[in-house]
């Protein structure tokens, strides 16, 4: 008597997202800004090298998702743009402190749009929330005091980047894969 022996391989999987990635040196400022701003509270910075703006979470996709992924990134045609960070905050459920624009600049609301147009494609579905342009800089924080006054810093945005999360027990990092330029604005 024959046995059939199935096996199950699951496809290799990937926490992948699309976001945007500050030169060092804000990243830097930053980091320095969420301790002054942790002083006398408590939270886990995000380290400078990790601090990123999420443009599209993709979850875990397996490798032909990743490819159509990428052709949808390769096929934006979004302009450059200049974000300020002006605003800081505290989502207390979620326990991040972030700092995002007062107005998310319309290019930038573009790009996301054009990038949940692009990855619907791929059987992706787009997060119902509204779009919240935020960078975190720390989680499980409780700042002491007022947090919210910030001196802007100023941020010329021009690619976009495919990224890897690894999660390890210490926390998340990140590993960018891919890059892809932003249009100049039309003279
Ligand atoms: P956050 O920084 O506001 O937590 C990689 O995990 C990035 O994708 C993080 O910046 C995270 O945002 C964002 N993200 C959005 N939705 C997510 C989800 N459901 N799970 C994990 N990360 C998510």
């Amino acid at each position: 008597m024959s046995r059939e022996v199935k096996s199950f391989s699951r496809p290799e999987t990937r926490r992948l997202f699309f976001a945007l990635w500050p030169p060092a040196e804000l990243s830097r400022e930053l980091y320095q800004l969420a301790g002054n701003a942790l002083r006398g509270g408590t939270g886990r910075r995000v380290l400078p090298e990790n601090i990123h703006l999420t443009l599209a979470f993709l979850g875990s996709v397996d490798a032909s998702f990743r490819e159509c992924a990428e052709q949808a990134a390769a096929a934006i045609r979004a302009t450059c743009f200049t974000l300020m960070l002006e605003k800081m905050g505290n989502w207390s459920k979620s326990g991040i402190l972030w700092v995002g624009p007062n107005q998310t600049p319309s290019p930038l609301l573009q790009l996301v749009q054009d990038l949940n147009a692009g990855l619907a494609g791929c059987g992706y579905e787009a997060e119902q929330r509204p779009y919240a342009a935020h960078l975190t800089l720390a989680r499980k924080a409780r700042p002491h005091g007022d947090i919210h006054f910030m001196e802007s810093r100023v941020w010329e945005v021009n690619r976009f980047h495919l990224a890897r999360s690894h999660t390890h027990a210490d926390g998340a990092r990140y590993e960018i894969l891919r890059s892809w330029p932003l249009n100049s604005p039309a003279a």
